[in-house]
């Protein structure tokens, strides 16, 4: 069955189409871009007073599967990709057990061919159980089908691992994803430290829990000539540090998310454990930085971290409730109200932050444009519907979501992936 898109104004992240396409995907391949195609046997949607951008990728989610299922299953969790606007998801290794061996990305690659609803491609982990004492086969973690290594949730601490990591990940070709954390300075932390963590009496992380592993990785890749992907940065420092060490050609590749980009720590004055999230929200001024970062790409892609948890967990007190919020069914909405309609970004830019560069930085060849030729996936957007997130419209098996009740504007309609309607609105 072919997919035939009329009146597509087409975003793509070099140009917004002035004049609107059809767009007609067959066997799951972009077959052809026209002013106007005629294909009787193809089902037909109309795009009419929406935006048309290739499918979204979020290199940066957390599905609990295997493990804690009851937080979320890669089935529920890539329903909610879908709804998200997402073509393409990537899931950390952080699950019970690790994946840190064959059988078990296996496990999650054969769970998603299953599923089949959009690509979902499992991060393996740098160190065995991601404890930052022993290397994993990263020949076999490639081999099984993961697109990255990561010990996300947790810092690979050992400079001297992360240097042997680095090395070997460079001769297997595989990217490594760092999650910046000194867990020696930020031990003990339920947020930012700064006068609103002592005013509430909570224990703080200093921003340098971060940026110091961003300097020490930067001066690790410039050494060995290797590529590093810094996953959720939160810091106005990090940016610095990122953005000289792109101008002096050092392979370093960035991303943040919406939380990071809308949130400040002034969220927990409420004392909601929905904003304790990893790194934790941090100030304005970091905030506008992350921003600016986006704008002129020291920022390289938005990610969302959807870090589902259990009610019952986000109920207990800041001290002891777990890090993360859950981040897939906003990202679209949040990337809209907060980048979009203050002119942070364009819309191409928006093209450019949540597919093209998701798509490069992994790889990705068949992904991040709508062009013939190239994957027939292809995210709708409304650009003007207002919607409030409600609790109750989740997909995802978990809510705990600082941003219920709030309104946001742009809203996905329709999610496609190999020229299959996967979601409609
Ligand atoms: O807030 C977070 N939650 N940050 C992380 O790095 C891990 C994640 C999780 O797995 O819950
Ligand atoms: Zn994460």
């Amino acid at each position: 069955m072919s997919l035939l898109i009329k009146n597509a104004v087409i975003v793509n992240a070099d140009k917004l189409a002035k004049q609107p396409r059809d767009i007609l995907i067959e066997k799951g391949v972009i077959k052809k871009i026209a002013s106007s195609i005629k294909e009787e046997k193809a089902k037909t949607i109309d795009t009419k007073g929406k935006l048309v951008f290739p499918g979204l990728i979020d290199i940066h989610a957390h599905f609990r599967e295997p493990g804690e299922e009851h937080k979320e299953t890669i089935e529920s969790g890539v329903m909610a990709a879908a709804k998200g606007g997402f073509t393409t998801v990537m899931c950390m290794p952080n699950t019970v057990p690790v994946i840190d061996n064959r059988s078990i990305a296996e496990l999650v690659v054969n769970e998603s061919h299953r599923i089949g609803l959009i690509n979902c491609i499992p991060i393996g982990a740098i160190t065995k159980g991601q404890n930052s004492q022993e290397l994993t086969d990263m020949f076999e973690l490639k081999e099984a089908g993961c697109g990255a290594l990561s010990d996300d949730g947790k810092c690979v601490s050992d400079s001297h691992l992360m240097r042997l990591a680095m090395e070997y990940a460079k001769m297997v070709d595989i990217l490594l994803i760092q999650h910046c954390e000194d867990h020696a300075l930020s031990s003990g932390s339920v947020m930012n430290e700064g006068v609103t963590s002592t005013l509430l009496g909570l224990k703080g992380d200093p921003g340098l829990s971060e940026s110091v592993i961003v300097a020490r990785d930067i001066e690790l890749a410039h050494y060995l000539d290797s590529r590093i992907h810094f996953a959720h940065m939160s810091l106005k420092r990090s940016v610095e540090l990122i953005r000289a060490a792109k101008a002096r050609g050092i392979k370093v590749t960035a991303e943040a998310t919406p939380h990071h980009f809308t949130l400040t720590e002034d969220e927990l004055k409420s004392f909601n454990t929905n904003a304790k999230v990893h790194p934790p929200l941090r100030t304005k001024e970091d905030v506008e930085a992350i921003k600016a970062a986006l704008r002129d790409g020291t920022i390289d892609c938005i990610v969302t971290d959807h870090a589902p948890h259990a009610r019952e967990d986000k109920e207990k007190d800041l001290d002891h409730a777990p890090f993360g919020m859950t981040g897939l069914e906003t990202a679209v909405g949040l990337a809209v109200t907060e980048l979009i309609e203050p002119r942070v970004l364009s819309w191409s830019q928006m093209a450019q932050t949540m597919s093209a560069a998701p798509a490069k930085i992994m790889g990705l060849k068949n992904k991040g444009a709508i062009q013939e030729g190239l994957d027939g996936d292809v995210t709708i957007i409304d650009p003007d519907e207002e919607w409030i997130v409600c609790e109750k419209d989740f997909v995802s098996k978990s809510n705990n979501s600082p941003f219920v009740g709030r309104k946001l504007k742009g809203r996905v309609t329709e999610t496609i992936r190999a020229g299959k309607i996967v979601f409609q609105q």
